[in-house]
């Protein structure tokens, strides 16, 4: 096995690796931590990806010299708005914020701004504000196109086969993440639509026909299971784009419902995203095909890096200053690189760097 930090330079480049080596020792704190608190709002307990994701920031911050307030807002748009609210009331020294709902938080963020206040937009960029200071995720637009390539390769799409079928799902309608993977992943399948070698029986197509609430797999499950019925009786589902791992779950459990995942009939190419663990799984025993991992503790050490800077005075690093507009303005953002990951490369990429250890994926 590679160790780790060699892993991490071949995937994530080197000005992760420099963000890396900060999160690995416990540090000096810089001059203006102590005492400092940090409000951080995450989204939902119910995903893996969010909980790692919390744990990480806190643990960043606290290595830093900062105490943490990290408050879950169980996908309810209304508890954040309080949640946050309550953190601009206790006077934090800045907010680390994942959006449940991109347009909910306008408010809130104004008496952020008020009480000088600086915020993040962590991973999902909030809209329709100017109160938001940065945004700091992956590229989202690549997330996409490596879900498409996924299925381009996997169907030899470049060698001319085909037609086959496909569906389209997209993530929750209110996450501005849902049309950079979409629009990633159609930039890359159009052309592939538009010479009949993909075709989506359904004819659904439109980001608003294929979204899916919170990312609730359920939710995803009921629109396969009636696409199934509706669609499919006497013909077969090649390839799935799915957004999202929790989506991917709800997709092949539809499947399974309607006789798929056989010798006679296997499962379609099906993509995903968040290398959670049930997905992981799933690929190693082939059914799900795909996922694109993002290293969150990166993520999560860039947010708190962030903070640190902007507390100190200094510019926090920045690898985009216009791709992310909000409706408002641009927000400076810094941006890591996703990977993707199937059945050939899982041990090298998830295993090299610590995200599962080998027990974990028995
Ligand atoms: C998105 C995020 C994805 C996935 C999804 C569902 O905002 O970028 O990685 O986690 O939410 O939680």
């Amino acid at each position: 096995m590679p160790n780790r930090r060699a892993v991490l330079a071949a995937i994530a480049g080197a000005a992760s690796l420099a963000l890396t080596a900060t999160a690995c020792g416990g540090e000096t704190p810089r001059a203006g931590s102590e005492g400092y608190t940090i409000g951080i709002a995450m989204p939902t307990r119910a995903s893996e990806r969010w909980l790692t994701d919390g744990k990480s920031v806190v643990e960043d911050l606290e290595s830093k010299g900062y105490k943490t307030k990290l408050v879950y807002g169980d996908d309810d748009p209304k508890a954040q708005v309080a949640q946050i609210e309550e953190l601009v009331q206790q006077r934090v020294s800045a907010l680390i914020v994942a959006a449940i709902d991109n347009k909910a938080l306008n408010g809130v963020l104004k008496q952020a701004a008020d009480a000088d206040i600086p915020v993040i937009s962590y991973d999902r960029l909030i809209l329709g504000t100017n109160d938001v200071d940065y945004y700091v995720s992956f590229d989202n637009e690549q997330v996409g196109r490596l879900q498409a390539r996924h299925i381009i390769d996997k169907l030899d799409l470049e060698e001319g086969e085909g037609p086959f079928n496909i569906e389209l799902f997209a993530g929750s309608p209110d996450d501005n993440n849902t049309k950079f993977f979409f629009d990633g992943a159609m930039h890359l399948l159009q052309p592939y639509l538009d010479n009949k070698q993909l075709v989506v029986r359904s004819g659904q197509t439109d980001l608003d026909q294929i979204t899916t609430l919170r990312w609730d797999g359920p939710t995803a499950q009921k629109r396969m299971n009636k696409v199934l019925a509706d669609t499919y009786a006497n013909r077969t589902v090649d390839a799935v784009l799915s957004p999202y791992d929790g989506i991917s779950i709800g997709i092949i459990n539809a499947l399974k419902e309607d006789g798929y995942g056989t010798a006679g009939k296997p499962l379609p190419i099906i993509t995903g995203q968040d290398a959670e663990l049930a997905s992981v799984k799933s690929i190693i025993a082939g059914e799900q095909s795909q996922t694109v991992y993002k290293d969150l503790r990166l993520l999560a050490e860039a947010a708190a890096t962030m903070v640190d800077d902007i507390l100190n005075g200094d510019t926090p690093q920045l690898n985009n200053r216009r791709a992310y507009k909000n409706g408002v303005k641009a927000v400076p953002a810094y941006l890591l690189q996703p990977i993707s990951v199937d059945k050939s490369n899982y041990e090298y990429i998830l295993l090299g760097s610590d995200f599962y250890t080998a027990e974990d994926l028995k």
